[in-house]
């Protein structure tokens, strides 16, 4: 894919994007750039550019604006101790974005011309990543449908974009450990659904559970499968791993209806690394219970490209709950998040090749 670059008139001044990157918070503020491609049936990819970052017209028969046809993906952007910048495994976003493209019915974008249009945006506005601690910038490809027409079919016109949020920690203030709500009501994914793609309306039918936590004071809600509602699959944006008393690490596996995480793929291959045991299988939320109460569950964390290793408190449910440990962000969980954290900022050797510089440090 070739870009034509098209670059912004009206950039943020200086002093105006210093102020943003001091408290960025999360998917609140853009960049001065992004990418659009266009696709259609006889043409393929085509008219890539790189442009100011801006709203779109777009009519309101568009497919996507009905039938929901599109996926996104999300990733970041950090800045290195040299100064320079790097993302952190583009290449697994971009095969996952094509898996989702798959199950929603699109066109796939080849990984090379994803990485193409990251790397070209964070080095246009590399101004806009951030140098803080846990700051980063957050990349949010995206594929619509935008075939004019109401029928319901596979759309025939797509659109690719491209943009960038400078972002802090997601969950804000000191490491604490967040609270879950077991939600028995709604489930977010079923096996042969879009679960394991990364789709809006997934986050859709994730929205009123969500609410349904917050209302009963948690922080997240945590989903089990929709058949026995009883497996454990993941909450609405991270997957979940158990930490056991004898360090075995345990994460539900990859049934068809959770979201294969990048950062889950990271934590359990550092894992395995540094010698812990790891099964990836079914988790009855039962288990999750008892082993909290009996100490055999001894840490649970949430992981996710935003979320990147947030440790997992309370556990609630109509008339109950339980904490694994004492509540305390726990030693494994925490030895993790530091090792994943020191690789993506390139503070440790990258002897998995995960980062893929794509801006030089300043001469
Ligand atoms: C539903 C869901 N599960 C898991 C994850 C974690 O995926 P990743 O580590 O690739 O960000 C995310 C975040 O993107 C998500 O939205």
């Amino acid at each position: 894919m070739q870009f034509t670059v098209q670059p912004s008139g009206g950039m943020v001044d200086a002093e105006s994007r210093a102020a943003s990157l001091a408290d960025p918070g999360f998917g609140r503020v853009f960049t001065d750039h992004m990418v659009s491609a266009r696709w259609n049936a006889s043409a393929g990819w085509h008219d890539a550019r790189l442009m100011p970052y801006g709203p779109l017209v777009i009519d309101p028969a568009s497919a996507v604006l009905h039938y929901s046809q599109s996926v996104f993906e999300g990733l970041k952007a950090y800045r290195q101790p040299d100064g320079g910048v790097a993302l952190f495994r583009p290449e697994s976003n971009a095969g996952r974005m094509i898996d989702s493209c798959r199950r929603l019915a699109l066109p796939e974008l080849p990984v090379e011309d994803f990485v193409a249009a990251c790397d070209l945006l964070v080095r246009t506005d590399a101004a806009w990543v951030p140098d803080g601690e846990a700051a980063s910038l957050y990349l949010r490809p995206l594929m619509i449908a935008d075939e004019v027409g109401l029928m319901v079919r596979p759309s025939d016109s797509v659109r690719f974009l491209l943009i960038a949020s400078p972002a802090g920690s997601y969950f804000t203030g000191p490491l604490r450990p967040i609270s879950l709500w077991l939600t028995q009501e709604y489930v977010r994914a079923a096996v042969g659904g879009t679960g394991a793609a990364k789709c809006g309306g997934n986050y859709a039918a994730s929205l009123v559970a969500q609410r349904e936590a917050m209302d009963h004071g948690c922080d997240q809600v945590v989903f089990v499968d929709a058949v026995e509602h009883r497996w454990v699959d993941e909450l609405a944006g991270s997957n979940i791993v158990f930490v056991l008393d004898d360090g075995t690490l345990v994460t539900p596996e990859l049934t068809g209806a959770i979201l294969p995480g990048v950062t889950r793929d990271t934590v359990l291959t550092l894992a395995r690394d540094a010698g812990h045991r790891v099964e990836e299988r079914r988790v009855d939320v039962d288990e999750w219970r008892e082993g909290a109460r009996s100490g055999r569950i001894a840490e649970v964390f949430a992981c996710g490209t935003a979320a990147v290793i947030t440790p997992v408190g309370p556990l609630k449910w109509p008339g109950g709950e339980v904490t694994a440990g004492d509540g305390a962000p726990g030693p494994t969980t925490l030895a993790l998040r530091q090792q994943v954290i020191d690789l993506q900022y390139g503070r440790t050797p990258d002897t998995h090749g995960w980062l893929r510089r794509v801006v030089r440090p300043p001469a």
